[in-house]
């Protein structure tokens, strides 16, 4: 029985069937606005973009649960949200220890050295390109199990020397573990199996080290600097994995799937009225591949304005694929695909000092897929136009289940006569 005592609040669809609607509706509320997560849990949600940005870069608001989050003692055993909130690595450190952490891993993914990367980018759009290509004339594929995932799965799963033969697992796993719409017992046993499997790489690692990153957090070659403690270690590794690939995956079959729902948009494209940074940027405006993260806590009380305080403790949900859509910062059709206009800004990659390290190698794959997709496939089309795909179930991760398409559309009938 509910406590008649406690005041009701909005529950976020866990099946996130329709997350723009329902973040709409909250951005309207108010700066944030109390909501109830599963296993129970409230949390403030904030959808608005200057909320979001002021929030991020308060000194006041903290990712480290341990320090911060007093509610966590009540947070009930395979939590559908904990993989994410609970990730013991750079994402939940707050102040120094964020510097530090983030500064192992940051210098890997500079501009610089993810342009060394086009070649291999390439080369694995190429193949699972002409894997499609390959397919009979009217033979249906799903874009993001053939292209997106294999594409960015691979890539991360090389640079971190995850071996072969753990990749489809570990990626299941992690699928898994964002989706928000799991029965607790199931999501303790995938949480489980995640660490088991997590753990079984690192120690792996320790007694195979490579010329790859996870070796490279093994070894302390700078001054001061500890190797990572295995819980760390673990933790990184999830990290790392997750956030390369389930997010990236989105954004490369989001894409596909406006530019086929938008021929205008693609001809533009064709015709390079357009170019791939518009068609990427306004997908990661309209569609950002993480719909909320997980969370953070405020130090003291904070006043947001309009009647609206998060409490010292509280925990809080940064909606930041909301913060594209939103109409005081896009008034003219913030919810349309619109890759002509001209200011496309989006928080997608977050912002302040957890801005997502990965960014520029997100865009590489994004550009290298999609324009090696289009161009080797004039022809590409939907299977089933007009039918939108189910969304993914999971309040963190934002876009479609599967983006089905006819690489090579059969030939019109000639009709007879
Ligand atoms: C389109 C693809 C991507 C999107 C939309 C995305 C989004 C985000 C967002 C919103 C954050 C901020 C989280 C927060 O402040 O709470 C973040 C952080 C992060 N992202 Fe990404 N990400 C993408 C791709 C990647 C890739 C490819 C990698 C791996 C190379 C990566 C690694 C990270 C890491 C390590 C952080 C944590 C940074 C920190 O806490 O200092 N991301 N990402």
């Amino acid at each position: 029985m509910s406590d008649p005592s406690v005041p009701k609040c909005p529950f976020l669809d866990p099946t996130a069937a329709s997350p723009h609607a329902e973040a709409a509706e909250l951005r309207v509320q108010g700066p944030a606005v109390l909501v109830e997560l599963p296993g129970r849990v409230r949390a403030w949600s904030v959808t608005r973009h200057s909320v979001i940005q002021a929030l991020t870069t308060d000194p006041r608001v903290s990712r480290d649960f341990r320090r911060h989050w007093p509610g966590m003692a009540d947070v009930p055993d395979g939590w559908v949200l904990g993989s994410v909130a609970f990730q013991d690595s750079l994402v939940n450190r707050y102040g120094e220890e964020h510097r530090r952490a983030r500064g192992r891993i940051a210098p890997s993914f500079m501009p610089r050295r993810v342009k060394l990367m086009r070649p291999q980018v390439q080369a694995m759009a190429d193949q699972l390109v002409a894997a499609l290509g390959a397919l009979a004339p009217g033979e249906c594929a799903d874009l993001r199990s053939a292209l997106a995932r294999p594409l960015t799965m691979t890539v991360i799963c090389d640079l971190f020397g995850v071996p072969e033969e753990r990749r489809e697992r570990l990626g299941a796993l992690i699928d898994r573990a964002l989706d928000s719409s799991m029965a607790e017992d199931a999501a303790l046993a995938v949480q489980n199996e995640l660490y088991e499997r997590l753990g079984e790489l690192a120690a792996h690692k320790r007694a195979n080290p490579g010329a790859d990153l996870t070796s490279d957090l093994l070894l302390s070659d700078r001054p001061g600097e500890q190797p990572l403690a295995e819980h760390e270690l673990v933790g990184t590794l999830f990290t790392m994995i997750a956030a390369g690939f389930e997010t990236a995956v989105n954004l490369i079959s989001s894409a596909a799937l406006e530019l086929l729902t938008h021929p205008e948009q693609l001809a533009r494209l064709r015709a390079g009225t357009i170019d791939w940074t518009d068609v990427i940027e306004e997908t990661l405006r309209v569609e950002g591949p993480v719909m909320y993260v997980p969370l953070r806590y405020a130090l003291e009380d904070i006043d947001l304005g309009e009647g609206v305080l998060i409490a010292k403790g509280a925990p809080i949900m940064v909606g930041f694929a909301a913060a594209g859509r939103d109409p005081q910062e896009h008034p003219d059709r913030p919810d349309e695909f619109d890759p002509t206009r001209a200011d496309k800004s989006h928080l997608a990659f977050g912002h302040g000092p957890h801005f997502c390290v990965g960014a520029p190698l997100a865009r590489l794959e994004a550009e290298v897929a999609l324009s090696t997709l289009f161009e080797r496939l004039p022809e590409l089309a939907l299977a089933e136009p007009g039918q939108r795909p189910a969304r993914l179930p999971s309040l963190v991760v934002n876009g479609p289940e599967a983006v089905e398409v006819v690489p090579r559309p059969r030939s019109a009938p000639v009709t007879p006569g």
